[in-house]
């Protein structure tokens, strides 16, 4: 029998630490299976895939400029994927393209598993009305948190997002989100929150974002969705004491162990792969 194929596809790709994660998670489950980075044009992702579905293909992450298009293309879509309206995780059954996404759930349990920060009970801000911010709403609401507050810089896009997920039935989601705009969010003295979630893209134009620190609840968790800098919502979280500064890189390989789950129904030791990965980054520093 042949090693089984994977990959990820993306526009850049050349800067993935998916093969690296995922060659982890094969060799700690024993697991016979290749994994590789595939650039794809950004006017031929359809292609691309069809020819790595030829090339004998079992299953692909997506990344970035992808996402979406990934979602149009697969034609069966678990609950989790029509929710993110985005797909992340591909999988190629029976002439079949399946649809999932895992970044939710590798969120859910970065934060439970990594960071003793149960989000059940909590009352969370969600900074951004995205992609990344949508792709995260249905993991989070079923996790039953006191309050979940979507907060955006055009306010517009926050309302519309908690208008869809409102629609949820009650059994599935204890609580409906909220909306607010940055500008109403810095008029919120009185407001604290236990978990504070930046799905913004600031991170990257090393924006400043518009919260005020007492936002942050005493214990609060400040998590930053993006990886690999220190990004100006971390530094204003770290100057507030008794505030828990994370960023993305447990999601990144939370969401990966997810899919591998997905493709192969084996669990990897996700703690073991983030100590490897650190190792390996401090020995190309
Ligand atoms: P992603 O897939 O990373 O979520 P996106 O869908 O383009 O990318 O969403 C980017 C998010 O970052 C949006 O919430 C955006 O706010 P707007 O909806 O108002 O555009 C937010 N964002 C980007 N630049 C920002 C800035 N300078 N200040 C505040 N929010 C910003």
């Amino acid at each position: 029998m042949p090693t089984d194929l994977y990959c990820v596809f993306g526009n850049p790709i050349g800067h993935s630490k998916s093969p690296k994660i995922h060659a982890l998670f094969a060799a700690q489950t024993a697991q016979d299976m290749r994994y590789e980075a595939r650039l794809a044009p950004l006017d031929g992702f359809a292609a691309t895939v069809a020819r790595f579905i030829a090339d004998g293909g079992r299953g692909a992450n997506v990344t970035v400029p992808f996402k979406e298009e990934a979602f149009r293309l697969a034609t069966q879509r678990t609950p989790r994927a029509e929710a993110a309206g985005a797909v992340n995780t591909l999988s190629f059954t029976d002439g079949q393209i399946v649809g999932d996404n895992t970044d939710g759930a590798g969120l859910v349990r970065d934060l439970k598993h990594n960071l003793g920060c149960n989000p059940a009970g909590r009352r969370i801000l969600l900074l951004g009305a995205g992609g990344a911010a949508r792709g995260v709403i249905l993991p989070l609401l079923l996790e039953q948190p006191a309050r979940l507050v979507i907060a955006n810089r055009t306010a517009e896009k926050a309302v519309r997002l908690v208008q869809e997920f409102a629609r949820l039935p009650a059994c599935a989601i204890s609580i409906k989100p909220e909306s607010c705009g940055f500008d109403a969010l810095t008029n919120l003295t009185k407001e604290r929150f236990d978990l504070v979630i930046n799905a913004t893209s600031t991170g990257l134009t090393n924006t400043v974002l518009p919260t005020s620190t007492s936002l942050f609840a005493p214990g609060c968790v400040a998590y930053e969705m993006l990886y690999g800098r220190e990004t100006p919502f971390m530094e204003q979280a770290r100057s507030v004491l008794d505030v828990r500064v994370a960023d993305g890189l447990g999601m990144l390989v939370e969401q990966a162990a997810e899919a591998f789950f997905v493709w192969r129904g084996v669990r990897p030791n996700t703690q073991a792969a983030l100590i490897a990965l650190a190792a390996l980054a401090e020995l190309h520093q």
